[in-house]
């Protein structure tokens, strides 16, 4: 095309086509107002792109020269948001080319030597994502060392664990957050993991089969920082499991802060009143002046449901498409945008609200003391004694039985209480019925025991150093 002919491209794509697309097509079929996002990414491929094509002879060292200029001044012009962007030119890649070659003329029409859209394209994405994986790594680092540092205030602060909802057995609330930050920490894991599959070039496969020029591909891979090249041409342009890997990181990562998110919400709630957060993190009520809502909570678990539902959109955009490119890849852009930017702010604001929040010791240790929680402590104490669990488990539910009859808890029992249940319990069975007591017993690897969550703590903190 001639520069004139970029401009023009509505008219008519080439001397083949007889009439101009419409402008409902033109507006359906084009991306350039949420793809222009990946511009520096297009303008980092394309430079690389023309040196190595002026390495390999293919075009002049001042053709490269040329393109280099232009795309200095391109980059400046939409830093200051002077760069026209053109519906008209469909995509980012065309309005940049266009632009060069206005700017520089027949060096910018070589740029596109054994080149396509389809190969540019996937480059750019896989850019742009690498970018974006780079700075969510550490959002995941900055989520997990919040808790962490709540946990360090908390490792003797004791609320209910449940099971099915129900108080369980008490937990220490330091060892109830680590168990988030196990999680983010495999969401980090996970995501190095993905970059590995992201880091792979595209370009050189042109439309779909490769290209009769000479190229390095190696050398571009090289000096845009990819650990590798594709291999098949047709896969290289088609592909976009990276994309979808990506997703499926971002879906169980949002999956783990809707269910952090949820524990906010029920935790702040006046039935629990473990925790308060700070005002700036709450909304009021337009009707009921007393209410403070904790709605960053419910909008991070709520918009777990869009990135999942992203996740769902690209598998479905994938399935059964033929090889190779098809037009139906552009459709990837979108929720790739949105789950990067939602994930990315909801790790943030839940990371500095987590950071913030008042934990309700007392409250917590209350509730523990509620729903015999130690009730696994007393059985336990009667195995010792040589009774075996499975009769330890039932003569303790006879205690619990008669206990909810008094309404008081099994640390309330007289002793002679106790032992109508069982003769081998002593004196030493308040100390196991004790949250405390409880606690310090599950002094297992993983366990809740303060000895085991400090145990922890140090772990995890050597590894985000
Ligand atoms: N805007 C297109 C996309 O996002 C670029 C590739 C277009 N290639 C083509 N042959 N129409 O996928």
């Amino acid at each position: 095309m001639t520069s004139n002919q970029l401009d023009k491209k509505s008219e008519a794509w080439s001397a083949l086509f007889s009439e101009p697309m419409s402008e409902l097509v033109k507006r359906y079929t084009s991306s350039v107002f949420f793809d222009k996002r990946m511009w520096r990414a297009d303008i980092a491929g394309s430079l690389a792109h023309a040196q190595m094509l002026s390495a390999q002879g293919i075009i002049g060292a001042n053709d490269l020269a040329a393109i280099q200029k232009g795309m200095a001044q391109i980059t400046e012009e939409i830093e200051s948001e002077r760069f026209e962007w053109k519906l008209d030119l469909e995509d980012v890649h065309l309005n940049i080319e266009a632009r060069l070659t206005q700017l520089v003329g027949d060096a910018g029409k070589r740029l596109h030597t054994g080149r396509s859209r389809n190969d540019q394209v996937a480059t750019d994405v896989r850019l742009w994502l690498r970018e974006e994986i780079d700075t969510l790594a550490p959002l995941l680092r900055q989520m997990q060392m919040a808790l962490i540092e709540v946990a360090d205030q908390n490792v003797d602060t004791i609320l209910p664990g449940f099971t099915h909802m129900q108080v369980a057995q008490p937990v220490s609330f330091a060892h109830h957050l680590l168990a988030y930050v196990e999680m983010f920490s495999r969401d980090e894991h996970r995501l190095a993991d993905v970059r590995k599959r992201v880091n792979h070039l595209p370009l050189g496969a042109a439309a779909l089969a490769g290209t009769s020029y000479p190229l390095d591909r190696e050398m571009v891979a090289k000096s845009l920082g990819f650990d590798g090249v594709c291999q098949n041409s047709l896969d290289a342009v088609s592909d976009r499991d990276f994309a979808i890997e990506f997703s499926s990181f971002a879906s169980i990562t949002m999956m783990h802060v809707s269910r952090l998110a949820e524990e906010i919400v029920l935790w702040m709630s006046q039935n629990f009143s473990f925790i308060d957060l700070a005002d700036r993190y709450c909304t009021g009520s337009s009707i009921m002046p007393q209410k403070r809502n904790p709605d960053v909570a419910e909008l991070a678990r709520g918009k777990s449901g869009r990135v999942v539902g992203h996740l769902m959109g690209l598998l479905t955009l994938m399935k059964g498409q033929p090889l190779t490119y098809n037009k139906d890849n552009q459709e990837d852009k979108e929720p790739l945008f949105d789950t990067v930017d939602t994930v990315r702010d909801t790790l943030r604001i839940m990371s500095e609200m987590v950071g913030g929040i008042t934990v309700k010791k007392d409250a917590m240790e209350r509730a523990a003391l509620k729903g015999y929680a130690t009730a696994t402590d007393l059985a336990d104490y009667l195995v010792k004694k040589g009774l075996p669990f499975r009769d330890a488990h039932e003569v303790v539910a006879h205690a619990v039985k008669s206990a909810i009859h008094l309404g008081r808890d099994l640390s309330e029992l007289p002793l002679e209480s106790l032992q109508a249940f069982n003769a081998s319990i002593g004196q030493d069975v308040f100390e196991v019925l004790t949250l405390r007591g409880s606690l310090n017993a599950r002094n297992v690897l993983g366990g809740t025991a303060p000895a085991q969550v400090r145990a922890q703590l140090a772990r995890h903190r050597a590894r985000l150093s």
